[in-house]
């Protein structure tokens, strides 16, 4: 059973400072983002309660505008704090942020698109100070589908004066997810064809309710964690068109899928065909599919390709899954798709996997969420014991991990 995603929850946490009364967000998961978020907004006023899958953040007490800087680097989510502290206190200081080192991830759009609305915005090295009597409605071209930026952009726009248009805006599912809660606090957001969103700002917005949909990164992971072990896992709980490109990628590779309304299954008792696969912004190949992939890849039966054009640097836990026997070539040239933004740089961005290794146990350190998830699938095939470290990224990012690798028969012990 999967629950709503780590990328949608946080945010919508970051919306519930917009409303006027408490919002309450059903089928949360228990992540680490979600306690580091929690602990982000209570350190500035709000009240957040957590009770099984529903968490509630209220509090209409006085709101201070910085987030301290105990949270440098724990995740992604102060910068997207700016526009509701702005909006509620007409000042915002947030320390720098963090998340996986997957690349520079760099915050110039969201900086950029702060200062389109109207704010003072100036990056210091300890973190971002803003100022802003009135935010205003703007026209934002973003040179890149940022989700973030994106998401910062739907956050302040909303409640700034007069109409915002966003063009080349992502609109991954945890994107529209967001803005279908915003829309339910009384936003007034429009999305138009050709990745333009248009949002008119309204005077204010009141709290709301929802239920997040499945994580389809959580809801992937396990369906390879089956089908690697020649095994079969039964996903609940994650909507069959949050994983389209992903179904039809396993499927083309072999794999033959059960779908319902509720779960579904994929199994390949006969083993798997290589493929060649680049990721992209939705509704491409996403890229926290790739890595639970490439090791599906080491099983596979033949040469397979993958291109990573989302983040310059994702490849960094190949090194793992090299010293757990897996047969993988990196290359900074574009392979396996259309050259990518990264073409004329140095960043190693492309592997090539060779199928049918036998993986072997070893002692690895885990270098960020997804890389983490990847490999504990590598240990779950390799024959003999391995030593994970770093699985702390593990927790952050999936509901209660540890107890649903358990309940798949994967014995684990955590030290
Ligand atoms: N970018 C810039 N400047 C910016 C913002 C982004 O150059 O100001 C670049 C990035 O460096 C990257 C690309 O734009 O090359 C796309 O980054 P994006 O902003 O879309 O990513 P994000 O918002 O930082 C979220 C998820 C990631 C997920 C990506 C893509 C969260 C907290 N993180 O990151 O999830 O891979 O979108 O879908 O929502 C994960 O969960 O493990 C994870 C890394």
């Amino acid at each position: 059973m999967v629950r709503g995603s780590k990328n949608a929850v946080t945010k919508h946490m970051v919306a519930a400072m917009l409303g006027s009364g408490p919002s309450k967000i059903h089928n949360a998961p228990e992540v680490g983002d979600v306690d580091i978020t929690a602990a982000m907004l209570e350190s500035v006023g709000f009240e957040v309660r957590r009770e099984r899958d529903e968490i509630t953040v209220g509090g209409a007490g006085a709101i201070q505008p910085s987030v301290p800087q105990a949270f440098t680097g724990l995740n992604r989510i102060p910068i997207l704090m700016l526009g509701p502290l702005l909006h509620r206190t007409g000042e915002a200081f947030v320390p720098l942020v963090g998340g996986d080192a997957i690349g520079r991830r760099p915050v110039d759009f969201h900086v950029a698109a702060l200062k389109a609305l109207g704010a003072e915005v100036s990056v210091g090295a300890d973190g971002i100070t803003a100022r802003a009597s009135r935010l205003r409605g703007t026209r934002i071209d973003l040179p890149y589908p940022s989700v973030g930026a994106t998401e910062a952009v739907l956050l302040t726009a909303v409640l700034a004066d007069g109409k915002t248009v966003l063009r080349n805006a992502a609109t991954e599912p945890e994107v529209v997810e967001l803005a279908l809660f915003l829309q339910r606090m009384g936003a007034n957001i429009e999305f138009s064809p050709d990745r333009r969103i248009v949002i008119e700002g309204v005077r204010a917005l009141r709290g709301a309710s929802t239920r997040l949909a499945g994580d389809r990164i959580e809801a992937f992971s396990y369906l390879v964690a089956g089908l690697i072990t020649r095994g079969e896992v039964r996903v609940h709980g994650c909507p069959q068109d949050r994983l389209v490109t992903a179904i039809t990628t396993l499927a083309k590779m072999g794999a033959r899928f059960e779908i319902t309304d509720e779960w579904m299954t994929a199994t390949a008792t006969d083993g798997l065909r290589p493929a060649a696969v680049h990721t992209d912004t939705h509704p491409g190949f996403m890229t926290d599919w790739h890595q639970p992939l490439l090791v599906l890849f080491t099983q596979a039966d033949g040469m397979s390709v993958l291109h990573e054009t989302v983040f310059e640097n994702r490849l960094v836990y190949v090194p793992a899954l090299q010293q757990m026997g897996g047969e993988i070539e990196v290359f900074a040239a574009c392979l396996g798709g259309p050259a990518c933004r990264f073409h004329d740089t140095d960043a190693v961005h492309s592997a090539v996997v060779r199928g049918g290794s036998k993986l072997r146990g070893a002692d690895v350190t885990l270098p960020d969420v997804r890389a983490g998830f990847s490999g504990v699938l590598a240990a779950a095939v390799a024959d003999q014991p391995s030593v994970l470290r770093g699985i702390a990224h593990i927790e952050r990012g999936y509901h209660r991990p540890f107890e649903q690798f358990t309940s798949l028969g994967l014995s684990l012990r955590r030290n």
